[in-house]
């Protein structure tokens, strides 16, 4: 029978007892795990959010605890009162943080009974992610995930601590809005007073916090969720949370160092690990040189080698060719990978193919030298420099790419990755961090055949640049900074224009007539007239902070109710389809089903 709480207070955490409460009287409530009969004696680990604590039903000394006991199943949720008592020798257990006590239980009150689970609630046991998204709530009482939500809340507190204590204000921002372009879709939402009128959801606060540096308020942050319907992947979600910040009267240095301090600070509290400061800086030139990608992890070695003048003038047509059309060649030296079969190096090249290279030529370093399709192509010369260029050792793997500079850094940056993780040389554990500096303020967008803001389009130009925006805007640097974190963009941001000026030069060079951009965006053009104090920003992602902070491989496991990868909940099966009724007063009509 089902019994009320009545006047029952919880005196402790079950995960909290430890052996300092021996001798005590306490009452715990929480759900129950593995029951145990032996002979007499029952035991159940209760748990809650803190962890579990073993409670004993003894026949002799409460036979209608003991009677309730025989009832239980797992997830019924209980109240006991009884006392804290040291296990008998022989039955600590080492692995459990209040395993060296138990709890002799002298009364139970059984709150709430549970149907059998879809799936085992253990850590241990892999169940099928949609099951796990569909029994949220059950999913959610699983100790990891537990700790990560509980460490998440840790991050919120810390994060708004420091920024307080740094002179940081908390301010709202609107989600119904006019669409504010961080280059992905709008999620919209129609108007029931104004028909045929959309708002849109934020995909991030940027223009409302710049304006509230215009009104003064000098330091913001919100950690705020933003909207953005772009495809899913692990690292990316159509709501995510970013820890926004904007600042007044500064350059990108105070920026540098207050965020900085800020993630530090968090690494200290949340996790007890300290991070360097300053932390390493690199230009994005130097990131896209070396590595590829603008996301470096710099956790281990792998580099690229530039080859282009090494094999322009070479025997091997497709080099050659790529040269003279003004293509780059790059590579890779994978050390201790000459034992890689030809399955294993077919695979490496159907997945650079996924980045557009056209193939990738392989090179295995033998005691007799090259041994690859490509060898007899080269000159001794030319191996010698190439050896030289990729420090190229016996029972080493060179891997080679030919194409347009975007393709080869893209495919290569790529395979970079896979190949550290395929050989394991990325530990979870170090934290690597750099910033990326130096931008571009503009790239040439192929498909629209126009120029588009790399960061957005309210990124200042650096100063000595500013001449080229119109004249030569691929030269153009901005002055925008990333976060990165083994690999993973965590945050990002810019000094900002605060001159009415050359945000109208900027939107023009985006392409966007005068008249469209006052229609888009007329408030802040407007708002840039009337004494805008110099000031810039950043925002964090915070899922993914979290996501790194707890080790975790997707955001989804560090985010409470979490969409899937096509955008649904499968708890609450949004989205859903709507009343007729409510499409009519919206003024909507659909052309779906
Ligand atoms: P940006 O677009 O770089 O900058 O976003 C900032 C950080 O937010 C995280 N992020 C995401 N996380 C999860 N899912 C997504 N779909 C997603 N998209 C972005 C990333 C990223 O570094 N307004 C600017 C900031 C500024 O200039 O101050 C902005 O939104 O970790
Ligand atoms: P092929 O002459 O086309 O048989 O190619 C010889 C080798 O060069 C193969 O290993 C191909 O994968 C590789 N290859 C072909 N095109 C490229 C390219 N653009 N960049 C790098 N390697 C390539």
């Amino acid at each position: 029978m089902i019994e009320f709480l009545g006047d029952w207070k919880r005196t402790h955490y079950c995960g909290a007892l430890t052996r300092a409460d021996i001798g005590q009287e306490v009452l715990l409530m929480g759900w129950a795990m593995r029951r145990r009969d032996h002979g007499g004696l029952i035991f159940i680990d209760l748990r809650d959010r803190e962890g579990l604590a073993q409670v004993v039903f003894d026949p002799e000394h409460s036979p209608d605890a003991h009677g309730k006991a025989e009832g239980v199943r797992n997830e019924f949720v209980l109240a006991v009162r009884g006392k804290v008592i040291p296990r008998p020798e022989g039955t600590v257990n080492p692995n459990m943080k209040t395993g060296e006590v138990e709890v002799l239980v002298s009364e139970c009150r059984l709150l709430n009974r549970s149907k059998p689970l879809p799936f085992t609630l253990d850590d241990y046991v892999e169940v099928a992610e949609n099951l796990r998204l569909k029994h949220r709530y059950l999913d959610l009482r699983r100790t990891q995930l537990q700790q990560n939500l509980i460490l998440r809340s840790r991050v919120a507190q810390i994060t708004r601590h420091y920024l307080a204590e740094n002179g940081f204000l908390e301010l709202e921002t609107p989600f119904l809005t006019k669409s504010t372009p961080e280059g992905a879709r709008d999620f919209l939402v129609p108007s029931r007073i104004h028909k045929g009128q959309f708002y849109a959801l934020p995909q991030s606060p940027q223009l409302f916090k710049q304006i509230l540096m215009v009104s003064g308020f000098d330091r913001y942050f919100q950690i705020v969720r933003c909207f953005r319907d772009e495809d899913l992947r692990a690292d990316r979600q159509p709501e995510f949370t970013q820890i926004d910040c904007e600042m007044s009267f500064i350059d990108r240095e105070d920026i540098i160092t207050v965020m900085e301090g800020l993630i530090a600070t968090i690494f200290r509290e949340a996790k007890g690990v300290e991070v360097p400061l300053p932390m390493p800086r690199m230009t994005y030139a130097e990131a896209i040189r070396r590595f590829g990608v603008d996301n470096p992890d710099i956790r281990f070695g792998l580099e690229l080698v530039e080859l282009t003048d090494l094999v322009k003038n070479s025997g091997f047509k497709v080099f050659a060719d790529v040269a003279a059309g003004g293509g780059i060649i790059k590579g890779i030296n994978a050390k201790g990978c000459a034992g890689f079969s030809r399955k294993e190096i077919d695979e490496l090249t159907e997945f650079v193919k996924i980045y557009g290279a056209k193939g990738l030529a392989y090179v295995k370093m033998t005691a007799e030298g090259w041994q690859s399709p490509i060898a007899k192509f080269f000159t001794p010369e030319e191996i010698a420099a190439m050896d030289r260029a990729f420090d190229a050792r016996e029972g080493d793997l060179l891997f080679f790419v030919a194409d347009k500079p975007k393709v080869v850094n893209d495919s290569l940056g790529k395979l970079r990755n896979h190949l550290a993780s395929i050989l394991g040389l990325a530990d979870k554990d170090t934290y690597k961090f750099v910033w990326i500096t130096d931008f571009p303020l503009l790239e040439w967008d192929e498909e629209e055949k126009r120029w588009a803001a790399v960061h957005h389009p309210f990124t200042a130009p650096m100063d000595e640049d500013i001449a080229y925006v119109e004249s030569d805007p691929g030269r153009c640097r901005a002055k925008a900074y990333d976060m990165v974190l083994n690999g993973n963009e965590i945050g990002g941001g810019s000094i900002r224009i605060h001159q009415e000026k050359i945000q109208s030069l900027m939107f023009k060079m985006l392409g966007l007539s005068e008249e469209e951009a006052r229609l888009k965006f007329g408030f802040l053009l407007d708002a840039l007239e009337y004494g805008t104090p110099p000031h810039g920003g950043i925002a964090f992602g915070m899922d993914r902070l979290v996501m790194l902070l707890t080790g975790s491989d997707s955001i989804r496991d560090v985010i409470a109710f979490p969409k899937t990868q096509k955008g649904t909940c499968l708890l609450s099966e949004a989205p859903s389809l709507v009343d007729v009724k409510q499409l009519r007063e919206l003024g909507l009509k659909t052309t779906a089903n």
